[in-house]
């Protein structure tokens, strides 16, 4: 394919507005066609800020658009399966938000009709993109701290900034509930990001979880799936990974965009990294007493310290990247990242974390999976 790629958008809701700026400003070999929304107001917003000519409400007739090579889709999870399947139908190509699916049967369908249908197909999880999680990528594949052993994520969530990225209660409502998202807001939505990065940062097969979590209401009324600690056991057992993540009233958070920040530190059996930053930055402002600068530092085989706070911390990046990496794959017909057998995986751990909190927080067999929690 020689043109730009023509894309068109459905679902225009909180996470569209770092989706759309890719398509403006930063040199995608591709032109935003169309946008599609039930909602109206949405939709004009949309269109004047972003001068897309085609709008629908129906994403059914976007579809139909002979003009349109590819869709992002970034609805509500327990949307996504009849809309990849008529996407897939129409030969769109697809990049799909996660959470992919509610079960392991919706995402097989998916992988199904989009080979059937000969287009491509990823999830959209643009963490994987995140510059400080690339580099480290790159140091675990250079062999720099060895193979890794130990994955420590940390969350905090800063009550205080909930407000300060405008999320509409609609966006909270189906993440709160049981049919859009195993009322998982952390565990299961959220989570697919991190089981997706420490997957990755253990560079090896996961065998198991456990997740114990508590009880946190937010503002004493709504409850939330926090606190919570899971443990990802490798098939070697000598290998494991931790994510822990709760939620403090007294948090400044500074963050443009959700009010969360992460730390992570990745231990091979030779060096370490430490990645201090993500979405937010609590740390901010912190200035000597800081417990360390938003970038990527590391520590290799000979004791040698190294870092680079000089790369891009933006978490929006992350979202740009993971957009030019699907339209260089259609550009250069390969596979765009995440596949759809890697996004499988990473859906099916958390899927694994839901029934260890359903059953008092008990070990799980990942391959005792074989559909919904
Ligand atoms: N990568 C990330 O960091 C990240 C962050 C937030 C959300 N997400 C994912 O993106 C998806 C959307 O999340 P959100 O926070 O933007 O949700 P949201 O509730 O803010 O927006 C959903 C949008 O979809 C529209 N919609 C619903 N049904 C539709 C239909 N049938 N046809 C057309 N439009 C329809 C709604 O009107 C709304 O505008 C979810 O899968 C979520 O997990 C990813």
């Amino acid at each position: 394919m020689v043109d730009k790629v023509k894309i068109g958008i459905i679902g225009l809701g909180r996470i569209s507005s770092l989706h759309l700026p890719a398509y403006k400003e930063n040199g995608l070999d591709a032109e935003l066609v169309a946008v599609c929304d039930s909602n109206k107001k949405r939709i004009k917003e949309v269109s004047q800020e972003y001068n897309v000519e085609k709008t629908y409400t129906d994403y059914e007739e976007l579809l139909q658009d002979p003009n349109i090579d590819a869709v992002e889709i970034l609805t509500p999870h327990q949307l996504h399966l009849p809309m990849v399947l008529k996407a897939a139908q129409a030969k769109k190509h697809i990049s799909l938000q996660k959470v992919p699916a509610m079960s392991l049967s919706e995402m097989d369908q998916m992988i199904a009709a989009t080979k059937k249908h000969g287009v491509k197909f990823r999830v959209f999880e643009n963490f994987r993109f995140y510059p400080p999680y690339q580099k480290a990528m790159e140091l675990i594949n250079q062999g720099v701290i060895g193979k890794t052993i130990r994955v420590d994520y940390q969350m905090w969530s800063g009550l205080e900034t909930l407000s300060q990225w405008d999320v509409p209660l609609k966006s909270w409502a189906w993440r709160i509930s049981e049919k859009g998202n195993y009322k998982s807001p952390t565990l299961f939505d959220d989570g697919y990001h991190k089981h997706s990065v420490i997957s990755q940062f253990l560079n090896q097969p996961i065998k198991s979880v456990i997740v114990w979590q508590g009880e946190k209401r937010i503002k004493g009324t709504v409850k939330w799936d926090l606190p919570s600690s899971m443990i990802y056991v490798c098939k070697n057992k000598a290998n494991f990974a931790t994510w822990n993540t709760s939620l403090h009233d007294f948090i400044p958070m500074h963050s443009k965009y959700y009010g969360c920040d992460e730390y992570v530190s990745i231990f091979g059996e030779k060096g370490a990294i430490y990645i201090p930053g993500c979405t937010g930055s609590w740390f901010k402002d912190c200035g000597a007493y800081a417990p360390g600068q938003a970038g990527i530092h590391w520590q290799d085989e000979n004791g040698h310290r190294f870092k680079d706070t000089d790369i891009d911390t933006d978490w929006q990046t992350s979202f740009t990247n993971c957009s030019r990496e699907f339209i260089n794959a259609i550009h250069e017909d390969r596979q765009p990242e995440v596949n759809p057998q890697e996004a499988r995986y990473i859906l099916q751990i958390g899927l694994a974390g839901i029934r260890s909190v359903r059953n008092n927080f008990q070990e799980i067999n990942l391959k005792d999976i074989k559909d919904k929690p």
